[in-house]
């Protein structure tokens, strides 16, 4: 987007301890919930702490360009919606981007408008898949002329009135699950989802807090989520958390470095979020809870952490949709345990930004790290605290959470790490190098 055009490599390194209190930027799932409900609800949304990274910036786009009235003023955001059906023709192709949540969520909320939309999105995005969500949003009428296998580029016409349905997730995604529940707003009568495994709730949390009636049931089968259509949502003050997912870097790297001590500020604690400070205690990290609270709607706490010697452990795999997003930074956790580590269970990281197992081990092997590749997961033998050896340049494949994971690996190694394109960092994390400088790398 507005990326500079050439690689950026960086190399990010530590000569002593990290030390210091610092935030990160607003929850990226909740950022995009935030500005499409409020371009949904009549009259003005205010949101603080919207993550102002492409991704987010993406949605912000897309709904102005189907209608919203979209405002940055100062230090927050000002959001005129058109009412839940009131979403426009857009004029010019959907450009997604870096980002998935934005394609599937939007897709969702035009599948129920007499809309044609177009999403492009980058080479990275237009290699994932698209078929979990126009499966269900074809079940409600909507149909697609996608690439092949269904990717990006597509376009796809939506139907009004959509036909509501009943549908059990195939895979545990909070996407697919809020394309279906977005699609079920424009849509007469009630739409469920049934959710074998619970995935982040952000969605069903804002869609109650704009005013839709949702009824959220415990089944044999499963969460099962209804909400009845066509409601009028009512426009909210948000203020958005700190996002787990960005914390995670600030906080391994404390882990990782001898001497740190760190405190991460305000940072989003939903349990269906929050999987990654349990495991990392369970493998000894010294990480505590200060200021516990709610904002918003969403619990918050400030996080401490410190150096910890780290033991491997095997991570319950069912534990993996509540940090699906933080294993590749606990890869790199696991590289300074004593012994194993074992993460199973996680087939979804090979359709994210990149194929998460295959590039983490790749980057590990090269500077030094014993791993073995699973077809759903990754062992990571560490080397009990000490330095990895490093000197290796690794790929982040247009995927900012592996350019952010190796730029913390760097931090204790024997040579310099770098990240051979540091840009995709600026889809969810701008800031990121400031900020880790600011607790004492360079
Ligand atoms: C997200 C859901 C997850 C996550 C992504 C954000 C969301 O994706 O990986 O970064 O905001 O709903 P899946 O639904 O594909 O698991």
């Amino acid at each position: 987007m507005n990326a500079p055009a050439i690689a950026q490599p960086l190399t990010l390194s530590a000569t002593g301890p990290l030390t210091g209190t610092v935030t990160v930027p607003g929850d990226k799932s909740i950022s995009h919930r935030a500005l499409m409900l409020g371009a949904l609800a009549v009259g003005e949304t205010v949101i603080t702490g919207l993550l102002e990274g492409e991704d987010v910036l993406a949605t912000a786009a897309a709904m102005r360009a189907m209608g919203a009235d979209i405002e940055r003023r100062e230090t927050s955001w000002h959001v005129h919606g058109v009412g839940v059906g009131g979403l426009l023709q857009p004029r010019v192709a959907l450009d997604m981007g870096n980002s998935g949540t934005s394609t599937r969520l939007l897709m969702g909320l035009v599948a129920s408008h007499p809309i044609t939309a177009t999403f492009i999105g980058d080479a990275s995005l237009s290699g994932r898949p698209m078929g979990r969500v126009i499966d269900p949003l074809s079940l409600m009428g909507a149909s697609f002329t996608a690439s092949p296998g269904g990717r990006l580029p597509l376009t796809m016409r939506g139907l009004c009135p959509a036909v509501p349905l009943r549908y059990t997730l195939p895979v545990a995604s909070a996407q697919v699950k809020s394309a279906v529940l977005l699609a079920g707003l424009n849509t007469p009568g009630e739409t469920s989802v049934v959710e074998p495994i619970a995935t982040r709730d952000h969605s069903e949390r804002m869609l109650a807090g704009f005013g839709a009636t949702l009824r959220i049931e415990t089944a044999p089968e499963g969460r099962v989520i209804t909400l009845i259509g066509e409601p009028e949502l009512r426009p909210q003050v948000i203020t958005v958390p700190g996002d787990p997912s960005s914390a995670a870097f600030p906080l391994v790297a404390a882990l990782i470095v001898p001497g740190s001590s760190v405190t991460i500020a305000n940072v989003g604690m939903n349990p269906t979020r929050a999987g990654l400070i349990g495991v990392l205690q369970a493998m000894g990290a010294d990480i505590s809870l200060g200021q516990q609270r709610l904002v918003g709607g969403e619990p918050v706490a400030d996080l401490h952490v410190r150096h910890s010697p780290l033991t491997g452990i095997e991570v319950p795999p069912d534990i993996a949709p509540s940090m699906i997003d933080e294993f590749p930074i606990l890869f790199v956790a696991a590289a300074f345990a004593q012994g194993r580590t074992v993460m199973r269970g996680l087939e979804e990281l090979r359709v994210k930004e990149s194929d998460r197992i295959a590039v983490m081990a790749e980057g590990l092997r090269a500077c030094g790290v014993t791993v073995e590749e699973l077809p759903d997961g990754l062992i990571v033998t560490g080397n009990g605290g000490e330095a990895v050896a490093g000197g290796a340049t690794v790929a982040a494949k247009l995927d900012h959470r592996i350019a952010m994971s190796f730029a913390v690996l760097g931090l204790n190694a024997r040579a310099p790490v770098t990240v051979d394109d540091a840009r995709p960092i600026a889809t969810s994390f701008p800031g990121f190098v400031a900020m880790m400088k600011s607790l004492g790398a360079h």
